[in-house]
């Protein structure tokens, strides 16, 4: 089945998902949001309305690129996972129905609402306290004790590619200077940097290893959604048994990115505190993260001129060399 077709959402709804009561008829169906690598979809009837979201064996935007099909299936698990922890519960959309064989899964529509991506160009765009409540978010999530979850190997596979080996290669599938001109006479260093790759290999290989923390995976501002009552958390088709380090790096780089005060991304790593963190692993995920999205291809809305960027490849730089 494909999205959007009016008899099969239909169907689906209410037969298949048995969620449409009696009297119950949709009014709609519409593109939830922004995104590219599923179908998600918002069906309103006339008396709620539903998230849709469906895998499809490739990148909804781009059909040419294949991606693992079994996607939705990994994003239905972490919400079944987290679903007796009232707080993370609390914070994501509850599960309403799936179906694995097409990949399909209704979720509960936490309504109107933006993600946070508009903080790259207005860091004043989070405050202190949703800072706090996503350092909150990932400590309560990586102290659950999680037996077994789906390895995600297709998806761990895919993101290993675009954050630790696509933006450092010598010829990138991407021209930079289309990006911001210039931006790749500065990328180019980087690229031709063995003792800066080799690191940089290092830490994917773990990235590739199995842990015992259940990890979101992609804990970036496109994965925060804010609403009226408060900060949720979406998309979480990325999620695996990982290094805590990975979730919480990937948080402080991007607040980096957004030219969030040193300050403030301190009130994340102090909300967030265990013994059992290791700040060099934390430091050399989040140098990665700044790096790739700089000079990969899964690019970002930043405000940052050339010399920003300069500054920040080279810090994220110490961070992986000299954490
Ligand atoms: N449960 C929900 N309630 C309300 N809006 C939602 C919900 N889930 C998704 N959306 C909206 O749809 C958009 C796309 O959702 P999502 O990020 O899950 O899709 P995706 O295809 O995995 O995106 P990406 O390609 O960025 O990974 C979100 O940014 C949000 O605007
Ligand atoms: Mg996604």
């Amino acid at each position: 089945m494909e999205l959007p077709l009016g008899e099969d959402v239909i169907h689906f709804l209410a037969d298949k998902f048995n969620l449409l009561s009696p009297g119950e008829t949709i009014l709609k169906a519409e593109k939830a949001g922004e995104g590219n690598m599923n179908v998600v979809l918002r069906i309103t009837t006339n008396f709620r309305s539903v998230i849709l979201k469906q895998s499809r064996p490739f990148v909804h935007k781009y059909p040419q690129i294949p991606a693992p099909f079994e996607r939705i299936s990994v994003e239905k698990a972490f919400y079944d996972t987290i679903a007796g922890q009232t707080r993370l519960a609390s914070m994501t959309p509850s599960p309403l129905a799936f179906d694995e064989e097409s990949q399909l899964l209704a979720l509960e529509d936490l309504g109107a609402s933006s993600d946070f991506t508009a903080i790259y160009s207005d860091s004043a765009k989070i405050t202190d306290s949703e800072i706090v409540r996503l350092a909150e978010f990932l400590f309560e999530l990586h102290s659950l004790q999680v037996d077994s979850f789906p390895s995600n190997t297709p998806m761990k596979v895919l993101n290993h590619a675009h954050i630790f080996s696509i933006p450092f290669l010598e010829t990138p599938p991407i021209n930079l200077n289309s990006v911001q001109p210039g931006l790749e006479e500065i990328a180019q260093p980087f690229r031709y940097d063995n003792v800066l790759k080799k690191a940089i290999g290092v830490i994917g290989n773990r990235y590739l290893l199995t842990g015992k923390t259940l990890l979101h995976g992609d804990f970036y501002p496109g994965s925060w959604l804010k609403s009226a009552d408060g900060i949720y958390i979406i998309d979480t088709e990325f999620a695996f048994l990982g290094d805590r380090e990975f979730d919480l790096g990937v948080l402080i780089a991007h607040l980096a990115m957004a030219g969030i005060e040193e300050g403030k991304i301190h009130l994340a790593l102090e909300t967030y505190e265990t013994t059992e963190l290791i700040l060099s692993l934390l430091r050399n995920y989040a140098g990665v993260e700044i790096l790739r999205r700089l000079f990969g291809v899964a690019q970002l809305p930043l405000m940052l001129t050339l010399e920003e960027k300069f500054k920040l490849a080279n810090l994220a730089k110490t961070m992986i060399l000299d954490a």
